[in-house]
């Protein structure tokens, strides 16, 4: 098994507030990795470190034997762009844009041609119930229904790693579930490896490795 992030030692804060304690976090190459833990316990602002988007007080986290805080910041977000993947808790689409375009974006930003950009979100958004609102735009869409397109730009890209923060939260329960399996399955078809943050026990089994934060301290948990 090849190790695409490794993280260690990380600490990150918002001034007084400390939110995230010594983490260590081992990640390999298609692994799926649920990290669960109560409102306020520093998981959004793990994944934040994880992803290079914002740099711990202290620690290292290295991707593929890259370690992110000696990347200069070209290089730091040729990387989150090109081999990274990133569902925010709360979306963040761009509302003017159609679920399509919204899905293409990476590839977009990567200098892929319009029709085949197109074409590889559609083949994405279809699988994610979405086939009938490509040309809607994304002011004019469900919170549910953006959570899935903001999930398909996460892997249009065919990242290594993506994360996901709670990214079915805005969907009931037996919508959430199918989602779910949906993006498992195509990240695993792509190799993709997945950092989810969960507060579904049910989603966490189905994690190859589960974590628990409380309180800012992250460990692995033996059971999901
Ligand atoms: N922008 C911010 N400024 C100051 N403190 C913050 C900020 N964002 C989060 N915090 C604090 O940092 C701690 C960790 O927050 P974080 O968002 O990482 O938790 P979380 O586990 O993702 O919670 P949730 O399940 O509610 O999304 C909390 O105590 C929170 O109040
Ligand atoms: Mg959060």
């Amino acid at each position: 098994m090849t190790v695409i992030l490794h993280a260690e030692n990380v600490n990150f804060l918002y001034g007084e507030q400390h939110a995230v304690r010594d983490a260590d976090l081992t990640l390999n190459r298609g692994e799926v990795a649920a990290i669960m833990g109560s409102s306020g316990s520093g998981k959004s602002s793990l994944l934040y470190c994880l992803a290079g988007v914002l740099p711990p007080a202290s620690g290292t986290v290295t991707f593929d034997g890259m370690v992110l805080s000696s990347l200069p910041d070209v290089e730091l977000s040729a990387l989150r762009r090109e081999r990274i993947g990133f569902v925010f808790q709360y979306g963040e689409l761009l509302d003017e844009l159609t679920a399509e375009e919204n899905a293409a974006l990476p590839l977009r930003l990567a200098g892929v041609p319009k029709d085949r950009a197109h074409a590889a979100a559609a083949r994405i958004l279809a699988r994610l119930g979405l086939g009938d609102l490509l040309r809607r735009r994304a002011s004019k869409l469900s919170g549910g229904q953006r959570q899935r397109i903001a999930v398909a730009r996460a892997l249009v890209h065919q990242p290594d790693v993506v994360f996901a923060d709670e990214p079915t939260g805005a969907l009931d329960s037996s919508n959430a579930s199918t989602v779910l399996e949906e993006f498992l399955r195509l990240a695993k078809e792509q190799d993709t490896a997945v950092v989810i943050v969960t507060h579904d026990p049910q989603v966490a089994a189905k994690a190859d490795t589960q974590y628990m934060m409380v309180d800012g301290v992250l460990a692995q948990s033996v059971t999901a």
